[in-house]
């Protein structure tokens, strides 16, 4: 949500920042901006709409040739996507210009405060409040980083701050609380960004600040205080990854680079996991065996595709571990409040890391003394770091808004959490456990068999182009990867789209179903009986009633084969692994069908990848 960066060094500060901001640009693109420091002045430029829109005038423009500046890309938040509202803001002399990621919660009367002392504000954004604010520190004879220190003292909120003064050639000072910053050590040159991606092409090492510090960078040095100026430290980190990991290596989108990645994500997720004695291993476990042993019950928060992922954990982890466990939106759980003590576990899914949902649901459980374990991509975040323990899915990194590698890998890493559980507890046999790893480490041909077959997908995605709304059905395990295909749906072609599990349909939903309505059917595994047998019945009800049927099942499965307008077969895996097959032909279909709509399929309207606002 908003990508930030600043650089001081001995390259062109423009071609460093933009470069910076091409890669942030999944965090936000409703606007974006500069500003370089230049002869004892400030040259910024910004645009409402994509990061093209300012390169296109930044182009035309002769921006002064710089070595230190700062950029912003923006998610709106207060105030609409307009070139006035775009990022940086300047102080009221133009001293100060400062780009922020966040919402600073207190504006309201800091801006009336301004107002009442004479400043002008010219955006409608909370952020403007605070580059007035840095300025007249600076007026007052502070100097950028005390400025800084000062007025962090002042805000409520989330924020990364990061500014530059006209009269202050040599640093960028910045400030972070409840969002993302991380600083890149080049060769006489440093970076700051909410993400390691924006210099990824020029350094791998990087420095993560804590929570309520501000840095100052110089070409050289940085230095880390907390907001009374206190000396502080960051944590030093090497980047795992390269920038061909940031590229689209020949694909039109990241998203089709990141579904093809699915099965090599999967294998490095289940990579080293299992110890001498074959016993798995997490990442970094804080919590003794004698604690796990104490859990009496789960409580998985998440967002979104993530949360889609923890529906699909729970019935693994019960069924594994016999921990009674309930699945909650982030944004809901703390609000209710939720019956959790120091037996809880909440596992905690973030792909990101960051989002301000699931890390205020995270806060609220460890409050109440909830052992806090964190199911992440990336590493070194707030969400993981907050935690008692990580799991880390080693996916490598998303750009595609719509998340797709990391939801494969979140199943993954819940199942091997599960399974770490009832080896601790001894609800499984060792033997059991080591044939279900087993079967988890078929996982990435499986999914490479899908991938392989999936041409009819798209064709259908193409032909189906104006159907007015898809319905996705689905039961056990398979009623998440419904919701899931659904929402893929929705936020990248823009259709109506709802998942529902097979056996509610009756109970109102079928009222939807009219001639021609395609509906997926994600079937599981004849293996299972009775959820098989109900599902055939659920698919000749909603063709009775005129549905064109697009059936997800197994090979051999001949039963739904006379009421399947489509059939995507799907190879015979486990039950409690067939979200890993079932949801690929789903996320496919989806990126066609926007693709044939015309829609951004990396960067959908509305929406940003880390969302770091509740
Ligand atoms: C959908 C999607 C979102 C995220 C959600 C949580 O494709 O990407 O629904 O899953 O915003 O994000 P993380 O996992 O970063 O907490």
């Amino acid at each position: 949500m908003c990508g930030i960066v600043g650089y001081v060094g001995a390259q062109s500060a423009l071609d460093v920042v933009m470069g910076g901001l091409r890669r942030l640009e999944y965090r936000g693109y409703d606007s974006a901006g500069v500003a370089l420091v230049a002869d004892g002045a400030l040259f910024t430029e910004k645009r409402a709409g994509k990061l093209s829109n300012l390169s296109k005038v930044l182009s035309e423009d002769t921006a002064p040739p710089s070595t230190l500046g700062i950029g912003h890309t923006r998610w709106a938040t207060h105030g609409a996507a307009t070139d006035r509202n775009a990022h940086p803001h300047l102080g009221a002399r133009g001293r100060v210009a400062l780009v922020h990621n966040g919402i600073i919660e207190n504006f309201a009367q800091l801006r009336g405060q301004l107002e009442a002392a004479g400043h002008e504000l010219r955006s409608e954004t909370d952020t403007e409040v605070v580059s007035h604010l840095l300025e007249a520190e600076l007026d007052a004879g502070a100097d950028l980083t005390t400025a800084m220190q000062r007025v962090c003292k002042q805000l409520d909120g989330a924020f990364t701050l990061v500014a530059v003064a006209s009269d202050d050639p040599e640093r960028v000072v910045a400030a972070r609380r409840n969002s993302p910053l991380v600083i890149g050590l080049g060769a006489d040159e440093t970076f700051l960004a909410s993400d390691v991606a924006a210099f990824i092409e020029h350094t791998r090492d990087a420095v993560e600040l804590g929570q309520d510090q501000v840095v100052t960078i110089t070409r050289s040095e940085f230095d880390i205080t907390d907001f009374a100026g206190n000396p502080a430290e960051g944590k030093r980190f090497h980047v795992d990854w390269d920038i061909a990991a940031a590229e689209k290596a020949g694909y039109d989108y990241f998203m089709l680079k990141e579904i093809a990645e699915q099965p090599e994500a999967i294998a490095n997720t289940l990579l080293g996991r299992s110890a001498t004695g074959g016993r798995l291993q997490l990442d970094e476990m804080r919590l003794s065996d004698d604690e796990l042993r104490a859990v009496d019950k789960i409580i998985i928060i998440a967002c979104g595709t993530a949360f889609h992922a923890g529906l699909v954990a729970k019935y693994a982890i019960e069924h594994w571990t016999r921990i009674p466990c309930e699945v909650e939106l982030a944004s809901e759980f703390r609000y209710r409040d939720p019956v959790v003590d120091r037996d809880t576990m909440v596992i905690a899914i973030s792909q990101s890391g960051e989002t301000m949902d699931t890390l205020m649901a995270l806060r609220h459980a460890r409050d109440q003394r909830a052992k806090v374990l964190a199911i992440s991509n990336t590493n070194g975040s707030t969400i993981p770091r907050e935690s008692d323990a990580v799991l880390y899915t080693h996916a490598g990194i998303e750009i595609a808004v719509a998340s797709t590698k990391a939801f494969l890998t979140q199943i993954v890493a819940c199942h091997l959490i599960a399974l770490y559980l009832a080896q601790v507890r001894g609800t499984m046999f060792g033997d059991e456990i080591g044939a279900i790893v087993d079967e988890l480490e078929q996982m990435p041909a499986a999914v490479t068999k899908v991938l392989a077959t999936i041409e009819p997908v798209r064709a259908l995605a193409r032909e189906l182009r104006d159907a007015p709304a898809v319905l996705f059905l689905g039961r056990h395990v398979g009623y998440p990867v419904a919701l899931e295909g659904a929402l893929k749906l929705k936020e990248l072609a823009y259709m109506q789209a709802e998942g529902f599990a097979a056996g509610e349909l009756k109970h109102g939903p079928i009222a939807l179903v009219e001639q021609g309505v395609p509906v997926f059917v994600v079937v599981p595994p004849q293996g299972r009986g009775q959820l098989h047998e109900k599902m055939v019945s659920n698919i000749q009800e909603v063709r009775a009633r005129g549905a064109r049927t697009i059936v997800l099942a197994e090979e051999g499965d001949d039963a739904v084969t006379p009421y399947a307008d489509e059939l995507v077969r799907l190879p015979s895996v486990p039950t409690l692994l067939q979200p890993l097959v079932a949801t690929v032909p789903l996320q496919v279909f989806a990126c066609e069908m926007a693709t044939a709509k015309g829609h951004d399929i990396d960067q959908p309207r509305n929406l940003a990848k880390s969302v770091t606002v509740e």
